[in-house]
């Protein structure tokens, strides 16, 4: 089994060290082979902002540099943590250039069946609103979310209760990854991840020209068939593909209206 840390922190401090526990549970448990991404390291530019990657296709970025085989990384694992640090409330500026030179992701999915675990350290305050936003990336990225840790570490040292309880919850958390990777099962996704589904389809099928690359991936993969339910073969109920394609026709259909998709 493979595990890909990408580390959003620019050091080996506080969330490494939480990264670490999670990397000691899970080989204790079995033979897990951990690999870091310390992004801190790689060679991955700012955004230009030219939308290339949206309306040709990643290969047309502009940027040459690691971007492609950090994708790479990302298919080569069977579980991904997503580790950040919370910097001014978000995630750190390393974390965010990932995120955003990967935007085409957001449009074409494609890490069905692969599970992440979210890791977040902050002095105080904002643990919460990163694990919404890193929860956000990797669920329309097409991960199965399975364990998320925040931890507050403020800025002395921690009481002996409070080390303690974070050693649990990174044991638990460890634990929870390694048994869904082990199992190999992709859980029904929410409701909210088939209304995404439906509204990018009902998007997207209007937007042969303005955005092929998007139209050519989706109708490649099938997903503007008729009778498709999501991305995956993943179960989805009856109750929950109406809801998703009744919602998601609707968003489909405001965006098609406005146009708001313009290059
Ligand atoms: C530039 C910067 C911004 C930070 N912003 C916040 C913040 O908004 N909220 C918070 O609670 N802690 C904040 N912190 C503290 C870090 O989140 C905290 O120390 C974290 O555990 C550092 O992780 P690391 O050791 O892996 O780098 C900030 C730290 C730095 C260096």
């Amino acid at each position: 089994m493979k595990v890909l840390v990408v580390m959003g922190s620019p050091r080996k401090g506080n969330t490494w060290r939480a990264a670490e526990a999670i990397r000691e549970t899970m080989q204790a448990g079995g033979d897990v082979e951990f690999e870091y991404l310390m992004l801190r390291d790689a060679d991955l530019a700012q955004c230009t902002g030219c939308l290339q990657c949206f309306v040709k296709g990643e290969e047309h970025c502009p940027r040459k540099d690691d971007a492609p085989e950090i994708e790479a990384k990302l298919h080569s694992a069977d579980g991904v943590i997503f580790a950040s640090p919370v910097y001014g409330m978000n995630v750190t500026g390393l974390m965010k250039t990932f995120v955003d030179r990967l935007s085409y992701i957001f449009h074409r999915p494609r890490f069905f069946g692969k599970k992440a675990l979210l890791l977040t350290t902050a002095g105080a305050i904002g643990q919460k609103d990163v694990l919404k936003y890193l929860d956000l990336v990797a669920r329309i990225w097409g991960f199965e979310v399975v364990a998320k840790v925040g931890l507050v570490t403020q800025f002395d040292e921690l009481p002996a209760r409070t080390r303690e309880l974070h050693k649990w919850q990174l044991a638990a958390a460890a634990i929870a990854f390694h048994q869904a990777i082990l199992s190999g099962k992709e859980s029904p996704p929410p409701v909210m991840d088939v209304i995404v589904f439906n509204a990018q389809r009902a998007s997207f099928l209007g937007l042969e020209k303005e955005s092929p690359a998007d139209y050519k991936y989706w109708k490649e993969h099938g997903w503007f068939e008729p009778g498709r339910r999501y991305y995956s073969d993943a179960r989805v109920s009856i109750f929950t593909h109406l809801v998703g394609r009744t919602v998601g026709w609707f968003s489909g259909r405001q965006v098609r209206k406005s146009k708001v998709v313009k290059w």
